[in-house]
């Protein structure tokens, strides 16, 4: 878009939800993509998709994503965090697109969606949930503590273990093409990283 100095004035004051959903989840963009595999009750594994996810602290080692709410139901990633209090981080790659759009599908609770998809799993080292083959990197996390913002909760982990695909990390880089991130923009819609701006 071309620059002009024309700006529209947006207020957000009783804006229903789904027109502030459209509109923040388009503004912020890309956004990179936790995986998150939990354990269900009855001992089923539970994949989601979270893109309300960042580093809480680089210091901690705290990652935190945003559990959004659901007309319907809690979301299993939430319930089983408050239950288990463990999950994994998975890392989400080009290749797993269609894959992770459908593990949003909405799931029984008993159900595992990495059945569903056809994501293999290996076990992880220091938590229940499993990891998914597929990522390049995976993040074991113990659950540091859920803040809730209305009727959405943001979930921080402590990282008590990191996995890396061999070869990917060299001396604590990781080269961008290697990994493939695969960035949501809104909807059924993702990007691939494109140029890399040097300045
Ligand atoms: C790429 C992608 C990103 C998503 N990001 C979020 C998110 O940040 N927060 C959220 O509440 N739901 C998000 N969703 C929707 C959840 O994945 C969806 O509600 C899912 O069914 C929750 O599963 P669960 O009940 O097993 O936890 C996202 C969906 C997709 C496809």
């Amino acid at each position: 878009m071309a620059p002009t100095n024309e700006f529209e004035n947006i207020s957000l004051d009783g804006l229903p939800f789904d027109l502030r959903y459209k509109l923040l989840s388009a503004s912020i963009i890309p956004r990179p993509i936790a995986l998150v595999s939990t354990i269900g009750e009855a001992g089923n594994v539970n994949l989601a998709p979270f893109s309300s996810f960042m580093i809480a602290s680089v210091e901690e080692g705290f990652l935190c994503f945003s559990v959004g709410p659901d007309q319907k139901r809690v979301k299993d990633t939430l319930v089983n965090i408050r239950r288990t209090e463990e999950f994994v981080i998975n890392s989400v790659s080009e290749p797993m697109a269609v894959q992770v759009q459908n593990c949003a599908e909405e799931y029984p609770p008993h159900v595992s969606e990495a059945k569903e998809v056809g994501f293999d799993l290996i076990p992880s080292l220091k938590v229940a949930p499993p990891r998914v083959a597929m990522s390049n990197l995976h993040f074991e996390c113990r659950l540091h503590q859920i803040i809730r913002f209305g009727e959405s909760h943001m979930t921080i982990g402590r990282i008590v273990q990191v996995h890396a695909r061999a070869g990917l990390v060299r001396n604590y880089k990781i080269d961008p093409r290697e990994l493939a991130p695969l960035g949501r923009i809104a909807g059924r819609n993702y990007c691939q990283l494109g140029n890399i701006v040097k300045v």
